[in-house]
């Protein structure tokens, strides 16, 4: 059950939305001013503050900020009375969701505070995403070629330039990704991920600009795309060799004119993204073959950035083995196991096309299956292609 926080000096406000709320199955607390909304939204986990503007001792505009700046990334919807319509909108300004009118409209309550939901799981799974990548998000590496990577990296991420990542298959482009919003000032913002091959090519618009209620059959309510779910933070376009045409010419207008619309709509919404795409597909290629629109390549390679193959690095296959042994052995809560040079040696003398990917899958296949040091034996038994 959905927790939200009403936040409100009136007590019959306070009162009425709890009653709205409670009977649409929502969870709700009440906080009668800023100070005690700021203590509740500390201690307690809520997926949505519905916060008064006008308050005595701390108002809303102060309350969002203190709560923004202690990292409580709870979405806010602003109830404005009549006078304070202008603050509202400033506060969404300051990174408030969304605001609504005193007295709240029933609907229009309620349809905010779904999409705030929406946006407010979307925040949790990233976090959990930013978590799990967390401890094996650097780059690991000594080689020329990554180190050309990691220059360019620190050298881009502060800029709002596009890039481009090429690269074959488990080479690391998504990492490389990661590591440029981690640099960048968006680096407080969302890094919103959409895989453009895993996507019907029908779907692909509504998934990337969001759609109206009854746009199309299966419309039923409104949807919040990945454009403005990355306002003001960084959106990467992986696969973006396999998104359809119609799809590119769409995304093309976006990057022109930093607008979108949702499917079935009229309005432009302005959205501030900085956009980062990667493909392992030769997209010089793609082009020539009229499957990728030249100018959308141009707009999205400002920086290029290919992340060299492993078999091109084979210098790094001993830092890389080292990392996973620990990182393995992190997982499995177990000490971390020893390699033979003579092991080594036989992984380095292997190709892998299926880059760090596999070499982290042969990894962990070797820690499972040797004994308290991985052979040679064990190399050439278990990690034979
Ligand atoms: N230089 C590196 N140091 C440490 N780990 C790495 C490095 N490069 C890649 N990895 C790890 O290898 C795995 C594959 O990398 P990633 O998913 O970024 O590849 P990709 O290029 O996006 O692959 P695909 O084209 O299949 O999507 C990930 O677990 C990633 O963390
Ligand atoms: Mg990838």
């Amino acid at each position: 059950m959905p927790r939200i926080l009403i936040i409100d000096d009136e007590k019959s406000i306070r009162y009425t939305l709890r009653e709205i709320l409670e009977y649409e199955k929502y969870e709700v607390d009440e906080a009668q001013d800023g100070e005690e909304g700021l203590k509740k939204l500390t201690d307690n986990h809520y997926d949505v503050a519905l916060c008064d503007i006008k308050m005595p001792r701390m108002d809303g505009v102060e309350l969002l900020s203190k709560a923004k700046e202690a990292g409580i990334d709870t979405p806010f919807i602003m109830i404005s009375a009549h006078g304070t319509i202008e603050t509202a909108v400033e506060a969404t300004k300051k990174g408030a969701y969304d605001f609504i009118s005193k007295p709240p409209d029933l609907n229009r309550l309620l349809l905010t505070l779904r999409n705030a939901l929406d946006r407010s799981s979307l925040v949790t799974e990233t976090k959990v995403l930013r978590k799990k990548v967390g401890k094996g998000s650097a780059i690991i590496g000594e080689s020329e070629a990554i180190h050309k990577v990691k220059d360019t990296i620190e050298k881009v991420a502060p800029t709002d330039a596009r890039v481009l990542i090429t690269g074959p298959n488990g080479a690391g482009k998504e990492l490389v990704a990661r590591q440029i919003h981690e640099k960048s000032n968006r680096a407080g913002s969302l890094l919103v991920e959409v895989n453009c091959a895993a996507i019907p090519s029908e779907l692909i618009e509504s998934e990337l600009f969001g759609h109206e209620k009854g746009a199309f059959t299966s419309a039923i309510k409104q949807r919040i795309g990945k454009f403005e779910q990355a306002d003001g933070g960084t959106l990467f376009l992986d696969e973006i060799g396999d998104m359809s045409l119609s799809a590119q010419a769409k995304v093309l207008r976006a990057l022109q004119e930093n607008k979108i619309t949702r499917v079935g709509g009229d309005k432009e919404i302005k959205v501030n993204v900085r956009v980062i795409a990667a493909t392992n597909k030769d997209l010089k290629k793609e082009i020539a073959e009229n499957r990728f629109r030249e100018d959308l390549y141009h707009r999205l390679s400002v920086i290029l950035i290919q992340v060299p193959p492993l078999d091109a690095r084979k210098d790094d296959i001993a830092l890389l083995t080292e990392k996973f042994l620990q990182d393995i052995a992190e997982d499995y809560g177990s000490a971390t196991k020893k390699i033979s040079p003579a092991a080594l040696k036989y992984l380095q003398n292997l190709s892998w096309s299926g880059n760090i990917r596999e070499l982290r899958n042969v990894i962990e296949r070797l820690v499972i299956m040797s004994g308290n040091e991985i052979t040679e034996a064990d190399a050439a038994a278990y990690a034979a292609k």
